[in-house]
């Protein structure tokens, strides 16, 4: 993060807003198309980590595809230069009129999560006249070691097909004359930080795998997901995620078959790191036994801290680093106690008017900001004019 621009770009716009370092989103596009090309593996941003359209473009501009789960998403992401055959399309709730949006799109392919679902694109599908390619998500029980509310891969999670039931979908599938399957889909959860649980995912992949080929089944690929994690501590230390160790794991664990593709939905990884939300400090105020420093940025901008308990790094990037320190409780404006950016927080000592950054917010945090309180949604500012 360049301090400088960034202080320059506080004084030019109103506090709260969204920091794009567009420079490191570059770089992280680059390691990550060379770590992918390596094993000719297929990446698709996962929108829904930031749905910005500058960061949209200059992603689709290194041809990477697009997870979308949501019809709006579809038409976002073909709006801003994402290849519709390169679009998968998720989501345990796909409404009849998005489940139109993607066949109008002859979207890549529709990753299904229940045998109703699949029967409504099939209906869908024959009346349009279409075949609607599908991936069967499969829950594969596997624990992430993640965060409760981002575990998405056990059997107690609301996602994918259960494994005990894939015979009677594939047998409800071949009675569908208007849906293709093409693949199998994963996802074990959200900001995965131990790659073993990945390592466990090929190993039911490919047990999963063997069941298809005595069916004498071929697929065109296999799907896992995405989920890897960014050092939320560290972010100058690490800015860009651990993509070699990430894609070496399943080359080293799943058999993939002859000519069969393998495909990984990013989101967080691409995105987390290169967005700091900023905000302006209003008031000190000091507590019966704690002092807490009242920004102008709170849940309405980022909703992590509160929903999550999840910790971003806070940085006082009005001081320098030799004033003395003091602890604060960083807290937003917004009357609930859960609008709290980080308790006992050491910075220099921080005043009125002081600039705070709030670190790897490029994920899941402009997206996820409301209008609660009748506040705006805040501005983005970018590190460059252009792309
Ligand atoms: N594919 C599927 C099927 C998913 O459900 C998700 C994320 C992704 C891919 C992308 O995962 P990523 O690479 O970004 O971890 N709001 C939460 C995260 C929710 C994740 C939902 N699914 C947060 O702020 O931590």
């Amino acid at each position: 993060m360049n301090v400088k621009d960034l202080m320059k770009s506080a004084e030019e716009n109103t506090t709260p807003f969204y920091y794009y370092d567009m420079e490191l989103l570059d770089s992280t596009l680059n390691k990550l198309k060379d770590a992918a090309d390596k094993y000719k593996y297929n990446v698709h941003y996962a929108l829904k980590a930031n749905t910005n359209g500058r960061v949209l473009d200059l992603i689709s501009s290194y041809g990477f595809g697009a997870d979308c789960v949501s019809g709006n998403e579809i038409n976002k992401a073909v709006a801003h230069g994402f290849c519709p055959g390169q679009i998968a399309f998720a989501g345990v709730g796909k409404t009849d009129k998005e489940i139109e949006v993607g066949l109008g799109n002859d979207i890549f392919c529709f990753n299904c999560e229940s045998v109703q679902e699949i029967e409504v694109i099939n209906e869908i599908a024959s009346r349009e006249k279409k075949i609607a390619d599908i991936a069967l998500r499969i829950n594969p029980n596997v624990d992430a070691n993640t965060h409760k509310y981002i575990t998405t891969g056990r059997t107690e999670n609301k996602f994918g097909i259960l494994v005990t039931e894939i015979a009677a979908v594939v047998k409800l599938i071949e009675s569908c004359k208007n849906i293709n399957l093409i693949g199998l889909h994963f996802h074990i959860g959200s900001q995965v930080t131990d790659l073993i649980a990945y390592r466990d995912l090929c190993l039911r992949v490919n047990e999963i795998q063997n069941w298809f080929d005595k069916q004498s089944m071929g697929l065109r690929h296999i799907n896992v997901g995405g989920g890897l994690g960014i050092d939320y501590d560290n972010p100058d230390v690490n800015p860009v995620a651990d993509f070699e160790s990430f894609f070496s794991i399943f080359n080293t664990y799943l058999k993939l078959r002859n000519g069969q593709e393998l495909h990984f939905e990013l989101g967080r990884s691409i995105v987390g790191v290169i967005g700091n939300l900023i905000s302006k400090v209003l008031y000190i105020k000091e507590g019966a036994s704690k002092s807490f420093a009242i920004l102008d940025a709170g849940m309405t901008e980022l909703i992590r801290p509160a929903l999550y308990n999840s910790k971003h790094k806070i940085e006082n990037v009005s001081k320098h680093a030799n004033s003395s320190n003091t602890f604060y409780d960083v807290v937003g404006p917004i009357c609930e106690s859960s609008d709290c950016f980080g308790a006992e927080i050491n910075l220099p000592a921080t005043a009125r008017g002081d600039i705070i950054a709030i670190r790897c917010a490029g994920a899941y945090g402009e997206v996820m900001a409301s209008n609660y309180n009748l506040r705006e949604k805040p501005l983005a500012v970018y590190s460059r004019n252009s792309n």
